[in-house]
């Protein structure tokens, strides 16, 4: 095999290893706006909404650790369990929601 096969076989692993890995924090910005707004600080837009007993996603961003798992198990935390809409969230929307929230910046 000639290294230009090499190089070419190279760059399409990095590229299909990296479409799986990242979620896509655009993606998760808009799932935040229609899906978690109207009760979570989700960024600057609603700086000042969501519902008071809710963590705000800034919160979420200084604490990745502890909210990653919490993320992954949405569906299944109250109140969410009861907030029919969120039956949509598949765990590809979770990675793009990790994204959003990785890449926010406090004002
Ligand atoms: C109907 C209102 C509502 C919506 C919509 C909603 N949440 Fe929440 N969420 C809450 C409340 C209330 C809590 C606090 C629950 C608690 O402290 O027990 C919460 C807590 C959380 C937590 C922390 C969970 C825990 O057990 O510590 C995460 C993570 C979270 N929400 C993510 C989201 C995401 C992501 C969305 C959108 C896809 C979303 N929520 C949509 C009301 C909502």
């Amino acid at each position: 095999m000639n290294l230009a096969i090499l190089t070419a076989l190279a760059g399409m692993t990095i590229v299909v290893g990296t479409v799986h890995a990242e979620g896509d924090a655009e993606k998760g910005r808009a799932l935040a706006n229609s899906l978690c707004k109207g009760c979570h600080v989700i960024g600057v837009d609603n700086r000042h909404g969501g519902i008071d007993s809710t963590p705000s996603f800034f919160l979420m961003h200084d604490k990745i650790d502890n909210y990653r798992q919490r993320l992954w198990s949405l569906r299944s935390r109250p109140p969410h369990t009861a907030y029919e809409r969120l039956d949509e969230v598949t765990l590809d929307d979770i990675e793009h929601l990790l994204a959003y929230i990785g890449e926010l910046e406090r004002p």
